[in-house]
């Protein structure tokens, strides 16, 4: 393995921007989740978070739920050459099962880890080149709800890397490469009308979109949030949503992180987690101020949580269909198979 990679960072995520997207963060005491993936400490905190909670790393019968959605992908790609674009790659743990699965069918497989963070596309190579060398892996980084010309950020990353993966003519993707998107786990975190548009809008007609969600379990939608606040209430979450407080000069005394259960726009519900100040604090970054009063709070986390019902619904107002699911046991994650509609 040689010991540097080549990483497109699109300018969504270059340092004024991301400066700008921090600011609106204070400014509107709404955090955007992607300051919490921010760092290698972050990242880290994150991964060891996901490893202790994350039912696809605890629970077969969740990893079940993927395998059959990766099956069901691969029975449906004819093309031989495919190339898997994981968008919000994390660790990258579940798009390389889903390679390891599409090259024992025989497939040419390239990926293309997409992530707001560096440090999780890097891990995300990592964790593919088991199974992907790597002059067929090219790592991308762009923030996914703001870049306005992803078609062409996918694209470029590939024009660096890899000339084959063009026609010679138009310089555009080649037809014969089948792309398989994966949207894991991202949609809980996302409104989904800032997201969805962005989704359907980078997939073309042919494409395949395996989408996971993290689901309300039961027939009683309130009484299935209140069952899984705990996974968000503990110790490790605590730990890794301060990070980004404290590394902005908060102290833990200054206030207290809580979390309940709230109502968002079409008739769902999520998990959001506030830090309310007991005591004034002001905010410094460069020379811009932000003042926190005694009784103030921030929003410094929110996850949504669906019903296979509620997904179906969502992606259909965005022109998008889930065609097939598999929905674990427990009813807490699923995993559906999108096209355009
Ligand atoms: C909950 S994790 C899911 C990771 C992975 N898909 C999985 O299922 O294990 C969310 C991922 O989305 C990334 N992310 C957050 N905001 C993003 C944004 N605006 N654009 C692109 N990626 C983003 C984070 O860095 C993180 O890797």
């Amino acid at each position: 393995m040689s010991s540097a990679a080549s990483v497109l960072i699109h300018s969504s995520q270059f340092p004024e921007t991301v400066r700008r997207d921090l600011l609106a963060s204070l400014r509107t005491r709404r955090v955007n989740h992607k300051f919490h993936y921010d760092s290698v400490r972050q990242t880290g905190k994150w991964l060891a978070l996901h490893e202790a909670y994350s039912p696809t790393r605890n629970d077969a019968d969740c990893r079940a739920i993927y395998d059959k959605g990766f099956a069901a992908a691969a029975a449906q790609i004819r093309s031989r050459r495919v190339d898997v674009i994981g968008l919000g790659c994390g660790g990258g743990q579940k798009d390389t099962r889903l390679l390891k699965l599409l090259k024992a069918r025989g497939k040419a497989v390239t990926y293309t880890p997409c992530d707001v963070s560096a440090a999780m596309v890097l891990t995300a190579r990592e964790t593919v080149l088991a199974v992907v060398p790597e002059e067929k892996c090219f790592p991308c980084v762009f923030d996914l709800a703001t870049a306005d010309d992803l078609q062409n950020v996918v694209w470029e990353g590939r024009r660096a890397g890899d000339p084959n993966y063009f026609g010679t003519a138009t310089r555009r993707p080649s037809r014969d490469v089948a792309r398989l998107l994966t949207f894991f786990g991202m949609i809980p975190n996302f409104e989904p009308q800032d997201i969805l548009p962005k989704l359907a809008a980078l997939m073309r007609p042919k494409d395949v979109l395996l989408f996971s969600a993290n689901l309300a379990p039961g027939s009683d939608y309130a009484a299935g949030l209140k069952r899984i606040l705990p996974q968000y209430d503990n110790a490790l979450t605590r730990d890794w949503l301060m990070t980004f407080l404290l590394d902005l000069g908060v102290e833990r005394r200054d206030g207290e992180l809580k979390f309940a259960i709230e109502a968002g726009r079409f008739d769902l519900k999520r998990i959001a987690a506030r830090f309310h100040f007991r005591r004034a604090r002001r905010i410094e970054v460069e020379n811009r101020r932000f003042n926190f009063k005694a009784g103030d709070s921030i929003r410094v986390f929110f996850s949504c949580r669906y019903t296979p019902e509620r997904i179906h619904k969502i992606l259909a107002r965005y022109g998008l269909e889930a065609c097939h699911q598999w929905i674990a046991r427990s009813g807490e994650e699923g995993v559906f198979l999108v096209s355009r509609a």
